[in-house]
């Protein structure tokens, strides 16, 4: 997907988009109302409802294929930039986009026939032989499968996450069996409330609050998890375009539940006394609003996903991760719950006519009682907080950025009793990316003990600047495991590429959940391989020296570590000279921190002393932060 289209481009991108999956998702609606709600209810309405259910199917049908004449020609502009048959055959033809979006028209176009066929005139879908219902569950099945292809037609399709495929799917399912089913049911309660019987009303909306509430169910466990992809963390939600309209589409799915509440709670009830107006207004509401938040949907997939960006944090201040540390935020918390829940009852007592009295007395209490004191929670934040490493401390940047630092170093670097490349004071594994990130252009480059001279920093690039990061950062790393050959806090190993031999694996961190020993290997120094734990299997890695091709003999090796900068790299991380690491072990725990180190010459734990180092270590989590961490 390319960015920064001209405006009619991207307008007819959009309309394009939009319309088509309006479309699918009322003619999946529309045939799943049929077919669980509407089917056996089996009153004169029925026909009226059928009838009209086949003009709304023939409608977006139309729509659809208004849709398909706008969006696969402006597709065909904004991938090959010409407006030809050509393109547009070869983006048809050629291009997943172009093959879904034919095969979600190919499957609307069979489904809406099946349904016109069985809906039609004195054509009851009932499960008497030779009925028309096979065909509806089939019209069913094939609009679901179209309406399932947005996944393949949004981000989901280039993350390399199958779930969130399948997870898109589900959601927009789920979106068109609520939203799509709105329209039937207004409908539905227009032809019923002529008739003298209410029951069939009554049933129907039963029936279709059952579907929604299955549809709200899984349109928020499919939105976390899209949410978790596509989002990230607080950064995404507030620090991008993507977050914005996500946040603005959570309001918007917020709204349509309190629609929904209102109908199953307040407008339902008034069925049983045969007034149905209320209600069909409301669902026209709900419907026109639905709209909306489809059109939200769009939006949020053509903008660029928030995982892709570096969030612009836009407050002055974040949440302080280590709030819930201090003494007394438990006075803090109960305050605000207190107030939180004075004022949700004081907003409920709205709803009945003889609470609303206590509103007033709900907002005299919460003026009087003590507020929470909202600083507690928050610590200073800057534009930059929520960035995240664009190198992601690769061995590959390790090594880059040692030399960035060789390259600009001062005299001062050559004095290793205090090396200014030294920054273990600054709790730079504690602090974010995003905060380590401009602290160190906007303080240290300025004003701190730096290595460099002062606005060296400031004249690099942000991707030599994450090298430095990272090499700073292996740096410490090194200096922190010197001391007891144990890291004191959590500090992961460089992220390494692997090959292992069940190709289960391509880089170190895809080793999570396991314990890993990392060994590193010449021709001359095979090192030690720890005995086998039964209760803990241990993945060996092996780190051969690339001088010596021949070295990394992989015996008993599962793994081997690839990469001219992996010895380099691991050698500023482990704290050793390069040309003593061979034989050194690394031991890596299974939430894949380092925890241990274990040396060419140290004597070697024998098989019950190493059962009890792994029972230990998996008992016992590496602590966040260094005990005595120097704040700055
Ligand atoms: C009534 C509630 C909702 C409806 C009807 C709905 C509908 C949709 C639809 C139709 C799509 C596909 C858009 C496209 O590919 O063009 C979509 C995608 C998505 N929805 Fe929802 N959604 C709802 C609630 C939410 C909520 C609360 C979130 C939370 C953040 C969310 C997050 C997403 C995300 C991240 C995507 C993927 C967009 C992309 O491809 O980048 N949805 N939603």
């Amino acid at each position: 997907m390319t960015w920064d289209l001209p405006g009619s481009l991207e307008l007819a991108l959009r309309l394009g988009r939009g319309l088509d999956l309006a479309a699918t998702l009322q003619i999946f609606g529309a045939l799943l109302f049929t077919l669980l709600v509407a089917r056996d209810l089996g009153t004169p309405d029925g026909d009226v409802q059928r009838a009209w259910t086949v003009r709304l199917l023939r409608f977006a049908l139309a729509l659809k294929l208004i849709a398909l004449a706008v969006w696969l020609p402006a597709q065909a502009v904004s991938m090959t930039e010409a407006l030809s048959l050509d393109a547009v055959w070869l983006v048809a033809a050629h291009t997943q986009f172009g093959q879904a979006v034919i095969l979600r028209t190919v499957l609307l176009v069979v489904a809406a026939g099946l349904a016109v066929r069985c809906l039609g005139p004195a054509r009851r879908p009932s499960p008497a032989p030779g009925s028309p219902l096979p065909a509806l569950w089939s019209a069913n099945l094939l609009a679901g499968g179209a309406v399932a292809l947005q996944s393949l037609l949004g981000h989901s399709a280039a993350a390399d996450d199958r779930l969130l495929v399948w997870l898109v799917s589900l959601h927009v399912l789920a979106a068109g069996a609520w939203l799509g089913g709105l329209l039937p049911l207004w409908h539905w309660l227009r032809t019923s409330s002529a008739s003298t019987s209410q029951g069939p009303a009554q049933r129907a909306v039963s029936r279709f609050s059952w579907l929604g509430l299955a549809a709200v169910i899984t349109l928020v466990l499919t939105a976390w998890w899209q949410a978790e992809g596509l989002i990230g963390g607080l950064g995404g939600w507030l620090g991008t375009p993507y977050g914005w309209l996500a946040l603005l589409k959570t309001l918007g799915f917020g709204l349509l539940l309190g629609v929904a509440a209102l109908n199953r709670l307040v407008f339902t009830p008034r069925l049983q006394r045969g007034d149905a107006r209320a209600l069909r207004l409301s669902i026209a509401w709900e419907a026109a609003l639905g709209l909306l938040v489809i059109g939200l949907a769009v939006a949020l997939a053509s903008l660029q996903p928030a995982v892709h960006l570096q969030p612009q944090w836009p407050l002055p201040w974040q949440p302080d991760p280590d709030a819930w540390d201090k003494p007394w935020i438990g006075t803090e918390i109960e305050r605000a719950a207190v107030i939180a829940l004075i004022a949700v009852l004081g907003l409920a007592s709205l709803v009945g006519r003889r609470t609303r009295l206590l509103f007033p007395v709900a907002l005299v209490a919460i003026y009087l009682l003590p507020l929470p004191n909202w600083r507690d929670f928050v610590q200073p934040a800057h534009p930059g907080s929520f960035y995240r490493s664009e190198t992601g401390y690769t061995a590959a940047s390790i090594v880059r950025g040692q030399a960035l630092t060789l390259q600009h170093c001062t005299q001062a670097c050559a004095n290793p009793q205090d090396n200014p490349a030294d920054l273990d004071a600054y709790n730079i594994w504690q602090r974010s990316d995003g905060d380590l990130f401009d602290w160190l252009t906007r303080v240290f480059d300025t004003i701190g003990h730096s290595p460099f001279a002062h606005g060296t920093l400031a004249s690099l690039d942000a991707r030599q600047r994450w090298q430095l990061i990272d090499y700073f950062r292996a740096r410490v790393s090194g200096n922190s495991v010197s001391r007891t050959q144990r890291w004191p806090y959590a500090v992961p190993p460089p992220a390494l590429s692997i090959a292992c031999k069940d190709e289960t694996a391509l880089d170190l961190r895809q080793l999570r959940g396991r314990f890993v020993y990392l060994l590193a290997v010449s021709p001359t120094v095979s090192g030690w391989r720890p005995p086998v734990v039964p209760d803990h299997p241990v993945v060996i890695v092996t780190l051969g020296d690339p001088g010596e091709p021949a070295a990394a003999d992989g015996r008993a090796a599962d793994c081997q570590a690839t990469g001219t900068d992996a010895w380099q790299a691991m050698a500023i991380a482990g704290g050793r000279d390069p040309a003593a690491l061979a034989g050194t072990g690394f031991v890596i725990d299974p939430q894949g921190w380092l925890r241990l180190q274990v040396l060419p010459d140290d004597a070697k734990p024998d098989a019950a002393d190493w059962a009890r180092e792994l029972q230990s270590m998996a008992t016992t989590p590496q602590p966040g932060r260094a005990p005595s961490a120097h704040a700055h």
